[in-house]
């Protein structure tokens, strides 16, 4: 079984990627970083998902700022507590172990055997980098959800992930990590759950799929006010890519920079033509098949 660190900041679409994570990896652990919603309630979030849902793995804190500190949560989309309507209650307790050490020393244990499912600002993987630059040659793999190609989400230019921590964002592209970037367009194609298939999914009637409505429906309000059919779910598709690599129907190695500087902070760029001379450092997906998210979603919340 593949071994991965799950990185997160804890809401709506990251449970059920974490979820499916735990279903197609042996998680080592869940590590939290400051973005969607207020940090400590996204590690109540994390540490609420792991006990509800029974995944046996422990939750590391994390950083709790971007590097640069200034970003805003986004309640609007997930809901005030990330959770949408789920009444999320104390359970469980989130580790002592700060998730930049908890990296550091698991990929440690793993040398060359763990993967890193990164579904949020990279932050922690950034500082865990720079604390011990040779995690590179002991991770095997970095799956990003993070990027816009051109439908910034935050702004104009910037997916959200990518907007929180654009340096970090930087940094970690630029160390040498085997990287795979999920951007949000990919997801906006593939991975909505429009009414048929939120109706489907209620009809499954299992613990998951109620949990699954619940913690999306407020991300749904907002998917569907931003003109999608359903919620969207960029998180899950990128543990899906990562598990599941049929569903990629496109995708091409580019070199991709992130802009830090302007009013485009956050901003992906990508060398499709090879323009900058500089070596690819990523595989970007550029399509992926919405009826194999279907499936691979509704088998896993079915039982
Ligand atoms: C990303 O931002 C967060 O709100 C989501 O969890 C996802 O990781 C989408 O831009
Ligand atoms: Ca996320």
């Amino acid at each position: 079984v593949r071994k991965a660190i799950f990185d997160s900041d804890t809401a709506s679409d990251d449970t059920v990627a974490m979820f499916l994570a735990s279903r197609w990896f042996h998680l080592l652990g869940v590590t939290v970083v400051a973005g969607n919603v207020d940090f400590l309630q996204e590690v109540r979030n994390a540490v609420f998902t792991v006990e509800e849902l029974g995944l046996n793995t422990d939750v590391y804190p994390g950083s709790r700022r971007p590097i640069l500190g200034k970003w805003r949560t986004v309640p609007e989309v997930h809901g005030a507590n990330g959770m949408g309507s789920l009444n999320v209650v104390e359970k469980g307790r989130a580790s002592e172990e700060h998730a930049v050490d908890a990296i550091v020393r698991l990929s440690k244990e793993y040398p060359k055997d763990v993967e890193v499912l990164a579904v949020s600002p990279l932050t922690n993987i950034a500082l865990a980098y720079l604390r011990d630059p040779e995690l590179v040659d002991r991770v095997n793999k970095v799956w990003i959800m993070g990027g816009a190609l051109w439908r910034g989400n935050t702004t104009p230019s910037a997916e959200f992930n990518f907007w929180v921590d654009p340096e970090a964002a930087s940094i970690v592209l630029s160390a040498g990590f085997d990287v795979t970037v999920v951007p949000w367009e990919a997801a906006e194609m593939c991975a909505v759950v429009d009414d048929e298939l939120w109706t489907e999914i209620g009809g499954l009637n299992t613990k998951t799929s109620k949990f699954f409505l619940e913690v999306n429906d407020a991300l749904r309000k907002f998917s569907k006010a931003q003109g999608n059919p359903g919620s969207v779910h960029p998180d899950t598709l990128t543990v899906m890519v990562a598990a599941h690599p049929e569903i990629v129907k496109e995708s091409k190695r580019v070199f991709i920079s992130v802009e830090t500087c302007s009013e485009a902070r956050g901003a992906m760029m990508v060398d499709s033509y090879g323009l900058t001379g500089r070596k690819a450092n990523a595989e970007l997906v550029l399509g992926c098949d919405p009826l194999t998210f279907r499936r691979l979603l509704l088998g896993e919340l079915s039982r």
